[in-house]
Order: structure tokens, then sequence, then C-alpha cells
């Protein structure tokens, strides 16, 4: 069907439509009440859906479809205008098989995994009746005191644009279509300390050329919806922003998709001192190009008044709702309403799509250090110390998995992998530890956050590790013990204490089968590629850390660290733990000098920059190629580089792989001064390398 057909189909539905009947299509409800097993009853569900007042229902991506079924048979059958129901849910990364969670999975620069597991994800859901997915969440993340960056891409735009367009071609497969959604726009994740929901103080250029990024990807790639955040952009709060909405989102983005609020957030637009009454929420909502209201009721109560008093008409109303239609119609909804309950449950938690986890999990894994001590023969004698050791808690923030029992923790996968474990001790009593770890050739020294340590509503002012594990881990080192030290996190936590471990990897929360993917790689079955996509800080007073930050007129010289006049710490380190793009493997790797086919740029044309990358190991891996750039003047200030391109590179051992990038205009842009996206003339440095600390550099020139 035609982008015409469509909405011309809309509009003869629409035309049908009462007033109360509109909203309704404006309006998305939750289950309501459940009875005490925990089955849905939806008793006033169900009779405002007879009425036409409700477009969209809200319900976990695995909830039993039986009970959705019968919601989509009462919209179809027993309501006048029989519009079929939309069935939105947080699948983040889980509908029934849980995938690593979207920090982790960033670190493996794999966007072709990623949209695998993301049509895996959409494959179980819409068995289950969901067809409408509130992911990717691409805020660029900056600060990990913020809870949700756990759910996030990592701090980096252009990393962040290509992982939500990934998920977005995975979720809005051909074969089990699910509806994504970009959110949350914009800049929530720039909130004050890392304190969620609150305020965020990010300027128009900043905006353009950071947070919304990822956004205007999303849109490129054909998300069908847009969540609005939380929080205010230039003290104006999202949901009511008709410049980010209207102008930047569907204007300069040319997004024609659904925007729904977060969670009350129209509502809340009353306690921000925004608007004085509920019917001004709902009047600010509408005008600012927001359609779908998310947990709060305004658009049912106030629209009516609304427009009798003339304040809207009725095609304000008509816009949003055609739209909403228009994404039914485009789904096959009308045609097929019951199509995302039928289907093979059998792909519901099957080997392959846990296999595809384990995968991702092998490749999210970020290896920080290892002295040599890994990989470890499966003859080594291992004690398992920490809470971690045996411990099913390693789905993360937001999974609904009723197979808790199924996951495999790092005690089974390490047993599987034909490990002995000789002492084991679930705590970090340093009499217990050593007890355990007598007569074990190798510690492996496991401990993290819980599941509800990060994701919403999680911020933290503390990232250290607590006191007792490390007195543990050095207790251990000084007995001499070889320690790796696995870390299972929503969020990059301070590891200062344990970059003596003879291997330290940052195990992030890595889904159903966590303790296979790590025992595969400490056994070496698996090669580490991963590397980090968050700057991991020496300490929390650093944040927010990050390797693109902006230039400064007295920029920290690191040939003068003791100079004083200078963007310095005077009584601390400016330099984080480990950087942006960091990662070992088992193989090692060597980057001869970058080279660029000409040290000239015309406009319009395009210049390929290169190196050689030499596996000098006797291991074949792979390796994560990274570009960046800097455009060295330009009109408003620039990061000191931004990452531009990367390749994920499979290099044999002691095999040299040529590994190009090509720059064209896209790579050398951004938005100026007065929110027009374009280049400036002049030197630019591009660089090629492991990490985002790489010096390897070329100079070139942008001519007309
Ligand atoms: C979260 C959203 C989520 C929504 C619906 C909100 O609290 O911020 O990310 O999609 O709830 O569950």
């Amino acid at each position: 069907m035609t982008h015409e057909d469509i909405e011309k189909k809309a509009r003869a539905i629409l035309e049908q439509m009462t007033l109360e009947e509109k909203i309704g299509q404006l309006s998305l409800k939750g289950y309501g009440n459940f009875d005490a097993e925990g089955i849905p009853q939806c008793t006033d569900l169900k009779e405002l859906i007879k009425k036409g007042l409700v477009g969209t229902v809200h319900r976990r991506p695995n909830d039993p479809f039986e009970v959705t079924e019968e919601l989509q048979r009462m919209a179809m059958e027993e309501t006048r205008c029989k519009i079929p129901l939309l069935f939105s849910a947080d699948m983040i990364h889980a509908c029934e098989t849980v995938f690593p969670i979207p920090l982790a999975a960033s670190c493996s620069f794999d966007t072709e995994l990623v949209e695998k597991a993301a049509k895996a994800m959409a494959d179980e859901a819409h068995v289950c009746g969901t067809n409408y997915t509130f992911a990717p969440m691409v805020d660029v993340s900056r600060d990990a005191r913020w809870g949700r960056i756990a759910e996030s891409q990592g701090e980096d735009p252009y990393l962040a644009g290509e992982m939500g367009k990934a998920y977005v071609r995975g979720f809005q497969n051909e074969e089990t279509y699910v509806m994504s959604t970009m959110k949350h726009y914009a800049a929530y994740s720039a909130c004050e300390g890392g304190r969620d929901y609150d305020t965020a103080e990010v300027c128009e250029n900043t905006m353009l050329n950071t947070y919304l990024i990822p956004f205007r990807e999303g849109v490129s790639a054909g998300a069908d919806s847009v969540m609005s955040s939380f929080n205010c952009i230039e003290n104006i709060p999202a949901t009511g922003n008709k410049k980010y909405l209207r102008d930047i989102l569907r204007g300069k983005f040319g997004f024609d998709g659904i925007v729904v609020s977060d969670a009350i957030s129209v509502k809340e637009m009353h306690t921000f001192g925004y608007c004085e009454t509920l019917k001004d929420c709902a009047y600010r909502a509408l005008k600012a190009g927001l359609d779908i209201e998310l947990g709060s009721r305004t658009y049912m109560q106030e629209l009516p008044t609304l427009l009798e008093e003339g304040a809207i008409t009725e095609a304000d109303i008509d816009e949003a709702v055609l739209r909403v239609l228009c994404k039914k119609i485009q789904l096959g909804l009308f045609d097929d309403p019951y199509k995302c309950f039928r289907g093979d449950k059998s792909v519901i938690f099957s080997e392959e799509h846990l296999q595809l986890s384990e995968d991702l999990a092998c490749e999210s894994a970020v290896l920080l250090e290892n002295n040599g001590v890994l990989p470890m023969n499966t003859k080594t004698k291992v004690a398992l110390i920490g809470d971690f050791g045996d411990n099913k808690d390693l789905f993360g923030c937001w999974q609904h998995s009723t197979k808790l029992d199924a996951t495999v923790p790092l005690k089974e996968g390490l047993l599987k992998q034909g490990f002995e474990i000789v002492g084991e001790s679930g705590n970090f009593n340093i009499m217990e530890a050593e007890a355990a770890s007598f007569g074990a050739d190798v510690v492996v020294f496991a401990f993290g956050e819980s599941n509800e340590e990060s994701g919403e509503a999680s911020s933290k002012h503390n990232l250290e590790v607590r006191e007792e594990i490390k007195h543990c881990f050095e207790y251990l080192k000084a007995r001499g013990k070889k320690v790796v030290t696995i870390v299972f996190a929503g969020r990059p936590l301070i590891v200062n204490a344990f970059k003596y471990s003879d291997a330290l990897i940052f195990g992030w929360h890595l889904g159903h089968r966590t303790g296979t993917a790590i025992a595969k790689l400490l056994a070496g079955e698996r090669n580490f590629s991963g590397k980090l996509t968050v700057t991991v800080p020496r300490t929390e007073k650093q944040l927010p850390i990050y390797y693109s930050r902006r230039r400064a007129g007295r920029p920290f010289d690191e040939n003068r660290p003791d100079y004083r006049f200078q963007a310095r710490y005077n009584d601390g380190e400016n330099f984080p733990q480990y950087p942006f793009g960091y990662g070992l493997s088992y193989s090692h790797f060597e980057y001869g000098d970058v080279q660029v086919e000409n040290t000239e740029m015309k406009r319009g044309e395009s210049l390929n920059a290169w190196v050689n990358v030499t596996n000098t190991s006797d291991t074949d891996g792979w390796e994560i190629v990274q570009m960046y750039i800097k455009d060295c003047y330009s009109e408003t200030i620039r990061p000191v580089r931004e990452l531009k391109g990367f390749h994920r590179v499979y290099i044999k051992a002691g095999e040299t792989v040529k590994v190009n990038f090509e720059i064209t205009e896209r790579e050398l842009g951004y938005y100026h001064a007065d929110g027009v996206w374009g280049t400036d003339d002049g030197s630019f440095v591009v660089t090629i390398g492991p990490d985002s600390t790489s010096q390897n550099s070329c100079d070139f020139v942008l001519k007309s």
C-alpha cells in the first residue's frame, strides 16, 4: 500500500468516528486489575475498550497471548468502529529469552548481531501478542550515576545511532514486524548529577550535535514511534515542547510516526509549574505534536472542553488520530488483527535464540586486564569466590522472563566447560575465601550489581565497590593468589582496586547464557572482542566523563600535568581508568600508520583513509577498528574528536588486513549555530586506532 492509500483509508475511518472514539485512539491503558494468581482481569479496561475509548494496551512482552487476544476480539467485534488495538510493551532486551543489556550489547560494536537479537525478540513477542515495543533507548549516556545507562548504547552519539538503527531493523523486520520506539526524546540522560528525572541543561547546538543524532538516525531507519522524555529541553518540558517535537523531530528530521509520552509526563507538566491546569497540560501536549498519552488521562478528560471553548480545533485532534490509524493500517492490523497471536510458539525460548544470546554475550564482555593468566587451560583448578559465583541474578533491568531458573550462572558454566572447582565461597569473608582458594591455581572472583540496582529510578552517588569485597581481593592477592575478577553490573563501577587482578573482565548483565559465555571466554574457546562504549572513571567525582568532550581554551596538557591554570583537578587525576573504545583480546593487533589517498578532499567527493592491522599473535581474533575525526576550526566549538566509523574485522594469526574508511561530508558535517547541517572548509584530522586515545593520525583539508 502506498502512503497515499494508507492515509486515504485512515481518513475514511476517521470520518465515521465520534470525538470520544477519536480521543480513545490517543489513549494507552494498562491491564488494570489482576486476580490472586496474577492473571489479568482487566475489568475497567474491558469496559473502556467496548466503548471504543482505548487505542493501545500496555503489557509485558511475554504476557499470555490469550488475554490479549480476548481484548482484540472485543475491539473487533463489540465496538462500533472495529478499530484493532495496538499492544505495547517494554521489550528492551528480552521477551522470554534474555539477551545482554543494551549497554553490554553496544560493546560488541556488532550491529548485525544486535539486529539478529532484536529480530529474535520480535519473533517471540509477535506470537505473544505484542506489536509495539518501547525500545530502543538511545539516550547518549555520559554519567554512570544515572541507572538507565544500562539501557543505553553508551556515551557516543554515532554509535548510539548505529546501534539504534540495528534494533529498529531487527524489531521492524518483514516477518514478525514489531513497531519500535526511539526513546527518550530528548536529553533525558543529561539529568544533572545523574539523578533520574532531574533537570537537564543543554543548549540547542549540543542537542542537535549530540543528543538528537541517534534519533535522527532512527528516523532515517524508519522507526515508527518516538517517546518524549520526562525532562525539560531549554526549560520547556519535552512532552509539550513544540520546537523539539514539531519543528525539529517532524520538521527537520522528517518523522511522520507516533509520538507517545513517557509515563504521566503530560500531567507532570503541571508539577513542573509549566501548566496551571490539566486542561493546559492536554492543550500544550497536543499542540506540541504529542499523539498518545501514557499513564495519565488528560486527553480523555480535557480535549472535549478545549474543543468546545475553541482553544483547539477538531483538525488538531484528527492530525494525531490519523497518525495512529495510519500505523495500524501499515501494520496490517485491519486485514488481520490476530496475526500476533497465532504463529509458532516454539520460537519462544528456542535453542536458536539462546545460542544468539550466548554469542552476543561473548561479544559483549570486555577484557580490561590480562597478564597472561587467560586463557586458562580447563585443567586449571579454580576457586570460585564472591556473591556472583553461583547467582542467577544476571538479567539486569527491564526483563520479565519467566525462565529465571534456566539462567546459567558462572559456576554452572565453569563446570560445563570442564573446569574443576576446588573451593567455593559465596561471600567475601577473608577466612572463608582463603580456605576456599587452598589448592586452587586461579581464583575466579565475581561481584556486581543486582538487577534492581540499575535501570529506571536507580541513580547512585557511590559507584565504589564495597570495602569488604576490596579487602577480600587484596588479601588474596597479598597471599600470592592469581585472581581473575569478573564484574557483573549495569554500569561501569569504580574498579581501580582491581586493576591488579591477573585478569579483569566487565561482564555487565549478559542474560540467560552468562555462565556459558564467560566460561568459554576464560577457556579461550571464544576470544574476547568487546570494547568499552562508556569511559570508566577513576572516581565518580570525575563524572560526567567522556572522550568526545568539547574543546577548551585552556585544555589539559598531559606534558605539563602540574600546571595549574588549565582544565584540571588540583587534587586528583584528569584521566579515566579506562577510555572509551578500549578492550583487550587474546590476539595482539598492531596498527600501521594511517594513510589517506589525498591530503585534499573536494566538497561532494569522498576520501579514503586506511590502516594495515596485523595480528601478531598466534590466536585468530576480531578487532574493532575505530575511526575518529577532528574538525580543527569550526563555526561552533566541536569535540576534541568524534567516532565516525568502525569496522569489526576478523584477522587470522599472523595476517595483515587493510581496513578502509570512506570519508564523506557526512562524517565531517555538523549542525551550525543556525541549526543547519553542513561542513566547514579547512583542516581535519583523521585518527584510526584501537581506542579513543589513539594518536595514529593524519591531516587533510576540505576544499570547496
Ligand atoms: C519509562 C519508559 C517506559 C514507560 C512505560 C516509564 O517510566 O521511563 O522508558 O517505556 O515507563 O513502561
